[in-house]
């Protein structure tokens, strides 16, 4: 009761001091992160613009090889504007959501064109842009531009929930913690301020433990206060992801090379390319008919496990058939030959190929 007592005495309810307190915690705490400008520094619009449009789908970790690589070919935007999309796709590859890299390209091309090479400085203008979403150009505006926007990603959303004792489910609480975070975010420092948000939420103010004994906002958080921390943000119950199932055939050249196709332009992974395979569909076909989407006729046999992978609204999970054929092996006309390549192995890796057909052709090619 006492130690209560004492902890309430000690809250302070989240105000000016509490973004003092954190900006204070961000200058001797920052992660150094590659589009992170020295302290004092704005940093480069384009390469704050490319950061975040990475970081839309994957983790800092992830994305830091990404950026890195992306900024030595292309180190401004009138560079990548120029690119082969092609080029931008391959370079993508891994990252997810085909999608995004088309746009980052379509947006290069119009900053470059229409905009004189310079990004727009407002949340507003920024996203007008292609692939440029609220939570993307309110990053934009503060980071590179100092805006006092706020761009509320899941870790800002759990920071503020915790710190105001927001106890509402999401997603219906989001616009609600949304205004909470706008409403602490300061008209000097906008940028650091965001980053000082993500990066407690990322570090200090995790998902199940958070550190709050290293918290520079212990006092201010009204969650501590009431020892709710760990259980917000409340989360209302997911839906499952449905499950769909196929069989892919990977046909294996003497020579070497691989069977691959272009998907159609619309849709999901749109335009890359994938190994010929059944419809992903809830149950699997009989075997008679699932031949029918064979790109070769040839002797296919099932290579023993399966492939899964999670996409957005579904789980697939793939099973492999792999055929050996001859070199001057032709294409069944259903097979679509006009899309159709056979890439030799050693230029898999430099292809536009999406992480669940790596995962396909690895377990394909393994050996048995
Ligand atoms: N996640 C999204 N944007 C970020 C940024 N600028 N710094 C760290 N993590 C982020």
């Amino acid at each position: 009761m006492r130690a209560v007592a004492r902890k309430q005495l000690r809250f302070r309810m989240a105000g000016p001091e509490t973004v003092a307190s954190l900006l204070e915690w961000y200058d001797r705490e920052r992660r150094d992160l590659p589009w992170r400008a020295a302290p004092g520094r704005r940093p480069d619009a384009y390469r704050v613009w490319l950061s975040e449009i990475m970081l839309q789908q994957t983790t800092v970790g992830a994305v830091i090889p990404y950026y890195e690589r992306f900024l030595r070919r292309w180190p401004d935007v009138a560079a990548l504007a120029a690119a082969d999309l092609d080029d931008v796709l391959a370079a993508w590859a891994g990252l997810g959501y085909y999608s995004r890299a088309r746009n980052l390209h379509k947006c290069a091309k119009l900053v470059a064109t229409e905009h004189g090479g310079r990004f727009p400085d407002t949340p507003e203008a920024l996203g007008e842009l292609p692939g440029i979403g609220p939570y993307t150009a309110a990053a934009i505006a503060a980071i590179a531009f100092g805006a006092a926007a706020m761009p509320v990603d899941g870790n800002i959303e759990r920071v503020t929930a915790r710190l105001f004792a927001a106890k509402d489910a999401l997603p219906g609480a989001k616009a609600k913690i949304r205004r909470l975070a706008q409403s602490l975010t300061p008209a000097k420092r906008a940028g650091d301020f965001a980053q000082a948000m993500m990066d407690l939420g990322a570090t200090v103010c995790t998902p199940r433990r958070p550190s709050c004994l290293m918290c520079p906002l212990e006092r201010d958080c009204a969650a501590h206060a009431e020892g709710i921390e760990a259980l917000l943000p409340a989360k209302a119950a997911k839906p499952e992801r449905p499950l769909r199932v196929g069989i892919a055939f990977l046909a294996l050249r003497e020579d070497g090379r691989v069977l691959l196709r272009r998907r159609a332009e619309a849709g999901l992974l749109g335009g890359m390319l994938e190994v010929p395979s059944t419809e992903w569909n809830d149950i699997l076909p009989p075997i008679e008919e699932a031949l029918r989407a064979a790109p070769v006729r040839a002797e296919w046999w099932a290579v023993p496990g399966t492939v899964t992978h999670t996409f957005t609204h579904f789980r697939l999970e793939m099973m492999v058939y792999r055929a050996v054929v001859p070199a001057e092996s032709s294409l069944t006309f259903w097979a679509d030959p006009q899309r159709c390549s056979w890439v030799a192995r050693h230029d898999l890796s430099a292809q536009a190929l999406p992480s669940v057909m790596r995962k396909i052709i690895g377990h394909g090619l393994k050996e048995q």
